[in-house]
């Protein structure tokens, strides 16, 4: 939401921040701008869409500024135009800023500037940051004292870098709850939302915590909190290589990520499965073992797709650990007062580990004592440094917007956590051997289900003129029902809805006749021949149905129009085997309707705005 970049060093300033653009556009792709320092001067050039389009009117030739910052946006305050792309500068023309967050405050700011005499050319809440800075420069004469007064008033979200041809060999970062990290190189620094933009040069890093900010020169940096008290930071690796942000050959990044699937999902088992002891080693949770072993309840909290996962877990960790489980929306639990006692245990799920509605809930359960734990992708990112104690999902970086692989990760993190809880409690020493042998050849069956895709892709050909589309799926498929609708809404735009199955009867089934497609999700389980007469009462009103099943079912074949089969498999892994497919079919069915499948309109990929 939002990718912010800044530079000073040796390099062409312009290249490097062109380049950070590209890798972060996935954070947001309304508009694209970029300030750097000409002849003492502040040049900005930016352009309401992509940053290809930007990159058309940069010159780089005439450019040779080594300092610069450029941003990437994804709207929340003002059309995605020209006016109101970032950067945005001062009234003197000589400050520059990107912002990714939300002043909450702009609009008393404004009023009082604007009665101070002060104009505004956008709409934007970053450009009253601008303009306040400014006009507080003209107070003190001092960049960083300026920043630090502006940034002592606002409420509100922000991550930033300042860059004025007052001070030409200074950039000012600074962040409260949108990530900022800041890359060190030799004689050269960057600054960015992500380190995706940074790995190409560097991979030491230091992540700035709320309220921190960094005064970075050419000779090197120093940071301290926004009220002026030093802060000593520790330098720590980016993890993951150029390569694995690169599409490799692939069309997409989702279609790379969806196939990248069985390595994730054994990088996620990895160093924890103990297949003889039947049981799982999880290092990030043992501070909290005591606290886990005599949870009362444990609360999932997530948004989107992580939220499926966290009904998937909910389901996990009941059926073979006994312990209750409740999930929580994180846009909702942090305004609901939730009651929190004292043996509950909160977890959270983010793949970005920046979802500022997460990162909320993380600090209202914490604030009610709780112990909160993380399941989490990105190293470093808010959430795993917010939260007590916790696990990451290894699933390395998630580019295409809409989530494929992060979903599956979580969902087998989900897996061991229940079987690491099982074991702590009444799971025998058969049974937990029997889900550790099944764990271990889960990324070899997810790899036969990838073999299936030219079906998909011909099923996609066949209804990518449909309007709406049901999921259904009863048990622990019907989160995989509604992470299906979801993959096919993001991508494709087609209306989809997600169900329990037998909740179809109570209202949905009015929508069915010969136009409407209906997956089921329909394995070999306990609930299979309730959802064999769910199917019977859609195909009695017409209506196509698309199965998802287990191999060897040669029933299903018999009612459905078309069946994707995948491995059999104990049922807790169907939520893993049967999602593949569906993410194959919203990616197939996007590509048929020409969509733009790794930037889908109006998403961005980690959503740091409430
Ligand atoms: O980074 P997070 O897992 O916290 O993100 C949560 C949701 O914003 C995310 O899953 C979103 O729903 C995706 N676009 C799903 O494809």
């Amino acid at each position: 939401m939002c990718g912010i970049v800044g530079y000073i060093g040796k390099r062409k300033a312009s290249e490097v921040l062109l380049n950070g653009l590209n890798r972060m556009e996935y954070r947001g792709y309304d508009s694209a701008g970029i300030s750097v320092i000409e002849d003492s001067k502040l040049i900005t050039m930016k352009k309401k869409g992509k940053v290809s389009l930007l990159e058309s009117i940069v010159d780089h030739k005439s450019l040779t500024s080594t300092i610069g910052i450029a941003h990437t946006r994804w709207a929340t305050h003002g059309y995605p135009n020209d006016v109101n792309a970032h950067p945005h500068s001062d009234n003197s023309g000589n400050i520059s800023i990107i912002h990714n967050g939300i002043i909450e405050n702009y609009y008393a700011l404004k009023i009082k500037l604007t009665e101070e005499g002060y104009t505004f050319k956008s709409e934007t809440d970053t450009e009253v940051l601008a303009v306040f800075i400014g006009a507080l420069y003209e107070q003190v004469n001092d960049l960083e004292r300026a920043v630090r007064m502006a940034l002592s008033e606002v409420s509100g979200t922000f991550g930033i870098v300042v860059l004025s041809s007052h001070e030409p060999d200074k950039l000012i970062a600074a962040r409260r709850g949108s990530p900022l990290v800041v890359g060190i190189g030799k004689s050269e620094y960057i600054a960015a939302s992500d380190a995706t933009a940074i790995v190409q040069y560097t991979n030491s890093v230091v992540y700035l915590s709320d309220n921190e900010m960094a005064i970075i020169t050419r000779d090197g940096f120093t940071t301290k909190t926004i009220s002026n008290r030093k802060t000593i930071k520790a330098i720590q690796e980016i993890k993951f290589s150029i390569d694995q942000i690169e599409k490799s050959g692939f069309e997409h990044f989702m279609l790379k990520e969806i196939y990248e699937q069985p390595h994730t999902i054994r990088d996620s088992f990895r160093g924890r499965l103990l297949s003889e002891k039947g049981n799982v080693k999880l290092g990030g949770l043992s501070s909290v073992k005591d606290k886990l072993r005599s949870a009362g309840r444990i609360i999932i909290t997530a948004c989107g797709t992580s939220w499926h996962a966290a009904l998937v877990g909910e389901y996990l960790i009941e059926q073979i650990a006994q312990v209750p489980v409740e999930v929580e929306y994180a846009s909702e639990f942090r305004y609901r007062n939730p009651i929190l006692n004292p043996d509950d245990v909160v977890f959270v799920i983010s793949q970005s580990g920046e979802t500022a509605d997460t990162l909320a809930a993380v600090q209202e359960a914490k604030r009610k004592g709780a112990t909160v734990l993380g399941i989490v992708n990105v190293v470093g990112s808010s959430i795993a440094r917010e939260t007590d104690a916790g696990i990451y999902i290894h699933a390395g970086p998630e580019i295409g917007v809409a989530s494929t692989k992060a979903f599956t990760a979580q969902i087998s993190v989900l897996m061991l956590i229940a079987l690491y809880l099982g074991r702590m409690k009444n799971l025998s020493l058969a049974d937990g051997r029997k889900i550790a042998a099944e764990l271990n050849e889960l990324p070899a069956k997810v790899e036969s289900v990838l073999q299936n895709a030219e079906g998909i892709k011909s099923i996609a050909k066949e209804y990518s003129t449909a309007k709406n589309f049901l999921y259904l799926g009863r048990g622990n498929n019907f989160p995989v029902a509604l992470e299906g609708a979801l993959k096919l809404k993001e991508i494709s735009y087609i209306h989809a809805e997600g169900y329990p199955a037998a909740e179809m009867k109570h209202g949905p089934i009015a929508l069915i006749d010969e136009n409407m497609p209906v997956v089921f999700i329909a394995t070999k389980d306990d609930i299979y021949d309730k959802v064999i007469s769910n199917i019977e009462e859609v195909k009695a009103r017409k209506g196509k149905i698309i199965a998802i099943a287990t191999e060897g079912d040669s029933r299903i074949g018999r009612i459905a129009d078309h069946v994707i089969y995948i491995p059999d498999s104990i049922s807790f892994l169907t939520p893993i085997l049967a999602s593949i497919p569906l993410q194959l079919l919203a990616y197939y069915m996007a590509l048929e309707l020409e969509c733009n499948v790794d930037q889908p309109r109006n998403l961005a990929k980690s959503v740091t705005v409430e």
